[in-house]
């Protein structure tokens, strides 16, 4: 079976930026659409032009600057938000304009106030009108994870022939389950009159931290776009993390699914989105964390020195960070110990680690963590007391 390609739509600037407190400008937009073009991503969702004049200047800029990778714009079915986008993707070597409507029951009843007949009216004018301007527009059925599976086919089938070239299946609230979501692609891919021209992509929200496994079994059941966010950063409870599902379809060669993203850039994407928007990634976040390559217990870090293999499924390396920590604590055994003295030029008999791990247990009793000056100290207490 031949590998495929799954493309990564990277949404850090649209859905990634309306996390409460993290509004970026111009200049810190440019920086990181540069670095996600160097990534490897296939498509940056700069902005939705029409919301404000700085998305819209932010959406040119980034248009003018961008070569690699298609520059997106949101819009809703509206004809003036249309009318804008196109106008902010006017330099874009790759335009691809982001349209679309609600289509669950909710959304069409308390949202629209509307009816499935003209919501399918309404997707078609906007796929159909954005046709005008740019060749790849995109269709969105906002809440299709809360929609149900037929109607969601007709409105598809409706964006296809409209001439929408990828159809965005987004999960907004984050509800679904796996199964579910995957179940709903293949329902789609089986049901959409012409899906085979088109690309369907899958946009996860966090809400119950199912995202990146909603994600994932989009594309394992015929998807081949994932819309997600660095650090998977978004509304609510965020979107897919691009590093977790880049690393799993990675670690995963029975899947046959791969992208184009150069995974060793990752951590540091990952930093650099972090501290722009001054949010903090959280310690134990899976690939880009600062615990996600540290071992602190006794059992585990025995293993590691033993053998990487045995407590970790990917070389930090592939992720850019240098290497894997071994934390030492009141949790830590004789081994990382003396592995870490070693390190720091204390060569140890069997007897002298007997004594001087007595001596560390009571000093990392009172630390959340031994640090290097503190093993000189230890290793100075040990040696005067025996
Ligand atoms: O979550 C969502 O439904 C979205 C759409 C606007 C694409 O972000
Ligand atoms: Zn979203």
């Amino acid at each position: 079976m031949s590998t495929e390609k799954v493309e990564i739509f990277d949404t850090t600037l649209r859905d990634g930026e309306q996390v409460p407190g993290c509004k970026l400008n111009t200049a810190q937009k440019l920086k990181i659409a540069a670095r996600l073009d160097e990534l490897g991503v296939d498509v940056i969702e700069a902005g939705f032009p029409v919301s404000s004049p700085g998305d819209f200047k932010s959406v040119s800029e980034i248009s003018k600057l961008i070569k690699n990778a298609a520059v997106c714009g949101l819009t809703r079915a509206v004809k003036n938000d249309i009318e804008v986008a196109a106008e902010a993707l006017k330099y874009a070597k790759y335009p691809r304009i982001h349209t679309g409507i609600g289509t669950s029951d909710s959304h069409i009843k308390y949202k629209f106030n509307s009816t499935r007949e003209e919501i399918i009216e309404r997707a078609i004018m906007a796929v159909s009108y954005a046709k005008t301007f740019v060749e790849d527009v995109e269709f969105y059925a906002e809440d299709a994870g809360r929609t149900d599976n037929e109607f969601l086919a007709k409105v598809c089938t409706a964006a296809v022939k409209a001439g929408a070239t990828v159809l965005n299946i987004p999960d907004t609230t984050g509800y679904c389950l796996p199964e579910e979501y995957g179940q709903k692609i293949k329902y789609l891919k089986e049901n959409v009159t012409g899906i085979h021209k088109v690309r369907l992509s899958c946009h996860c929200h966090n809400d119950l931290g199912m995202a990146t496994a909603n994600a994932i079994a989009g594309v394992a059941n015929g998807a081949r776009q994932i819309e997600c966010t660095i650090n998977g950063i978004g509304e609510r409870a965020g979107n897919t993390a691009l590093e977790e599902v880049v690393m799993i379809l990675r670690q995963h060669p029975s899947l046959n699914l791969t992208t184009n993203i150069n995974s060793k850039l990752l951590y540091g994407t990952s930093k650099m989105v972090s501290q722009e928007m001054g949010m903090l990634v959280q310690p134990n976040k899976a690939i880009v964390g600062a615990n996600a390559f540290a071992h602190s217990s006794g059992i585990h870090q025995d293993g590691m020195i033993k053998n990487k293999a045995t407590y970790e499924i990917i070389d930090p390396a592939d992720v850019g960070v240098t290497e894997s920590a071994i934390i030492l604590t009141a949790r830590s055994g004789r081994a990382a110990l003396a592995y870490r003295a070693k390190k720091m030029g204390y060569e140890l008999t069997k007897l002298q680690l007997d004594t001087v791990y007595i001596e560390f247990l009571n000093f990392a009793d009172h630390r959340k963590e031994v640090v290097d000056n503190d093993i000189h100290i230890i290793m100075d207490l040990s040696r005067k007391r025996n």
